[in-house]
């Protein structure tokens, strides 16, 4: 049987959707840096170990890309963890699929912030991955905005991964949470500041990891056959909330 492979697995997110992969009967290829029982211990910030982790894999099932790091983080290591190993892996391991298969790459709300502009995300999201670290490094760009900009290279390299193999019946989908109750999250209280708490404010509580793997699974999965290159809010309705009192002060 094909395995998924999930990264970040051995916490929050990743570790959901490993337990759901697994409660489903799949068979589940689960990377992260930490040391744990029944995880292929790989740093993802290290490309040379993403592309021996691409080299040592073998046909795949799907692939979830989930590991991430907070915006207290460097910038480079942000840059390197949630977009850059994840473009890697996806452009390596989509062509790997059989038919129908999907990449799902776990985005976030902090994609749809101010940064920068589109015309530049693109730029950075298609180019080499000098570009994206010497934009970080020439605009000395702090942790937290290399947060947002990671999400957003990620969102818009889906699309263009989405579009490479929707032809030969490939999908790649993202994801984008708003918070989530897991153990990154107080780090997102040091570099998001007060908005963590005034969503949970505003809708009562967080996503659980549950919430959000249950989403993952489904892109994952052949009942998602016709749903290519979106990225899916995951927000408990925050952003409805947001707009409507964003009109609201208008009128
Ligand atoms: P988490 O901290 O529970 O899990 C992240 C996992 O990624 C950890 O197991 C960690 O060891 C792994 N990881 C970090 N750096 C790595 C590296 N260099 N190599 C290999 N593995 C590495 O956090 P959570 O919430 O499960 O995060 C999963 C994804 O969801 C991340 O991409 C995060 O940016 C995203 N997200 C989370 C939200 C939240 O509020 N929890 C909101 C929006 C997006």
């Amino acid at each position: 049987m094909r395995p998924y492979l999930v990264t970040g697995a051995a916490s929050g997110i990743g570790a959901a959707v490993v337990r759901l992969l697994l409660a489903d009967g799949h068979e589940v290829l689960a990377v992260d840096r930490a040391e744990q029982p029944g995880i292929v211990q790989v740093d993802l910030a290290d490309p040379d170990a993403v592309a021996r982790l691409v080299a040592d894999t073998g046909e795949l099932a799907g692939v979830a890309n989930v590991a991430g790091v907070p915006g207290t983080a460097p910038a480079q290591t942000v840059l390197r963890v949630n977009f850059l190993a994840a473009r890697a892996l996806g452009q390596a391991l989509a062509p790997r699929l059989p038919r129908g298969a999907a990449v799902v790459n776990v985005a976030s709300l902090a994609a749809r912030r101010p940064g920068v502009d589109d015309a530049t995300a693109w730029r950075l999201a298609t180019g080499p991955d000098a570009d994206v670290l010497d934009f970080a490094y020439t605009t000395s760009i702090s942790g937290p905005a290399a947060y947002d900009l990671s999400k957003k290279l990620l969102v818009a390299h889906t699309t263009v991964l989405a579009a490479e193999h929707a032809a030969a019946g490939g999908r790649a989908c993202a994801v984008s949470p708003g918070p989530v109750q897991t153990p990154i999250i107080d780090d997102f209280r040091t570099s998001m500041g007060a908005g963590v708490d005034a969503a949970e404010e505003l809708l009562g509580r967080h996503a659980t990891a549950e919430e959000i793997a249950a989403v993952v699974i489904f892109l994952l999965s052949p009942a998602a056959s016709w749903v290519n290159g979106v990225d899916l809010p995951l927000d408990g309705g925050l952003l409805a909330v947001r707009t409507v009192s964003a009109l609201g002060a208008r009128t």
